[in-house]
């Protein structure tokens, strides 16, 4: 609003610049007795002032109306320009990967192990039994999710989950992700499981070796457990797949990766032994499980396989796909093992070792 002097000047500018005009008009028309008397001059002075004085107001307010407009129009733009910034971020990503040093803590180090440049869904759209092609992955829950590998691409994928929750023991890793994976809007959280491990979580409460996982909420259409269970005692192992069967739901899948081997190539295994440890000073470096003894434990626990994926590599990581929905088909029953399954195929033992008891080594 301008202030009573400022609106005095403009009236006082604006009558002179009227009179200089009056006069420059009037001037070679005006006869003798068109002349104005000195009268008529102060009256048309003081309808000048008037009208200047009326056009300083309006000439304050329509400046005060634009300077109201702009500052609301540059309000607007901002906020426009931060959702879109938002979205960038959950969309197109300038999502920062995760440090070398916490890549070199769960394996993979190339940034395409942690990118997602067409935002496909990570693990194949899963439109498997009564699932659509996508549905699986609006409400996920990642075990074992490390410095947010899995994570990333998800947030990066055309349709982001409604909702992820990662959990891993490793602290570091958990406020990295939570740092810089948890966009405004995204839906994406992380928690620290303060389980002990010797190699991901030496910090971590020493009598701790389970947990459970119910307090992250249930019905998770997808559960993904990506190299985690390689790196699990078995008892361990049996207490996290029975968690993981809680919290997901009826029309859910279940993802987890295991090595595996054929109990028949070991004949000093006991008959409650189902595991192969490869490293004296931490087991879990990688643990292989009896195949016979996951098939046997997993339909105990109510699940089916729905999936599996043999990774090419022989001997190494394979996926398997589980559910335990009334909807979902079993493939279990007809399922062939890939011969990149340690001991089956062209690598199973010959008929006499599969005959054999167990022995003492
Ligand atoms: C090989 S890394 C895989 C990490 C991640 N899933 C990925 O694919 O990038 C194994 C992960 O399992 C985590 N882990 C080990 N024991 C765990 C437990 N009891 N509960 C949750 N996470 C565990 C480790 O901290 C580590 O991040």
């Amino acid at each position: 609003m301008p202030s009573p002097s400022e609106t005095s000047f403009f009236s006082r500018r604006l009558s002179q610049i009227i009179q200089r005009f009056r006069q420059k008009v009037r001037r070679p028309f005006q006869t003798e007795n068109q002349q104005m008397t000195e009268k008529d001059a102060q009256g048309s002075m003081k309808g000048d002032v008037r009208m200047a004085e009326a056009a300083g107001w309006v000439f304050g307010g329509v400046m005060l109306v634009a300077l109201l407009v702009s500052r609301f129009a540059f309000k607007k733009s901002q906020g426009r320009e931060s959702r879109s910034i938002d979205k960038q971020v959950v969309l197109q990503s300038d999502l920062p990967f995760p440090p070398m040093e916490l890549r070199r803590i769960v394996g993979p180090t190339e940034d395409e192990a942690y990118d997602n440049p067409d935002g496909s869904f990570v693990f194949g759209d899963l439109g498997i039994g009564p699932l659509e092609a996508g549905e699986a992955y609006r409400r996920v829950f990642d075990f074992g999710c490390g410095c947010g590998r899995n994570a990333r691409q998800l947030l990066l994928q055309q349709r982001p989950p409604e909702q992820y929750v990662g959990i891993d023991v490793g602290i570091g890793m958990i406020k990295w992700c939570q740092r810089n994976l948890s966009p405004p809007k995204s839906n994406f959280s992380f928690h620290h499981h303060d389980v002990w491990s010797q190699t991901y979580a030496p910090g971590n409460t020493r009598g701790n070796s389970v947990l459970p996982l119910t307090e992250f909420g249930r019905d998770f259409t997808l559960i993904n457990a990506h190299s985690v269970f390689t790196h699990l005692y078995e008892h361990q192992t049996l207490f996290y797949l029975d968690q993981c069967r809680d919290l997901l739901a009826e029309r859910g899948i279940f993802r987890t990766t295991w090595f595996f081997f054929n109990r028949d190539w070991f004949p000093v295994l006991n008959p409650g032994q189902h595991c192969v440890y490869v490293n004296s000073d931490d087991p879990t470096q990688a643990v292989y499980y009896d195949w016979s003894f996951f098939a046997e434990t997993i339909e105990g626990l109510g699940f089916k396989i729905v999936g599996v994926g043999w990774h090419p590599t022989p001997g190494y990581q394979h996926e398997v796909l589980l559910a335990k929905g009334p909807e979902f088909p079993n493939l279990m029953p007809q399922l062939e093992l890939s011969p990149n399954v340690l001991g089956f195929g062209g690598s199973a033992p010959p008929p006499l070792l599969q005959d054999r008891e167990f022995i003492y080594a």
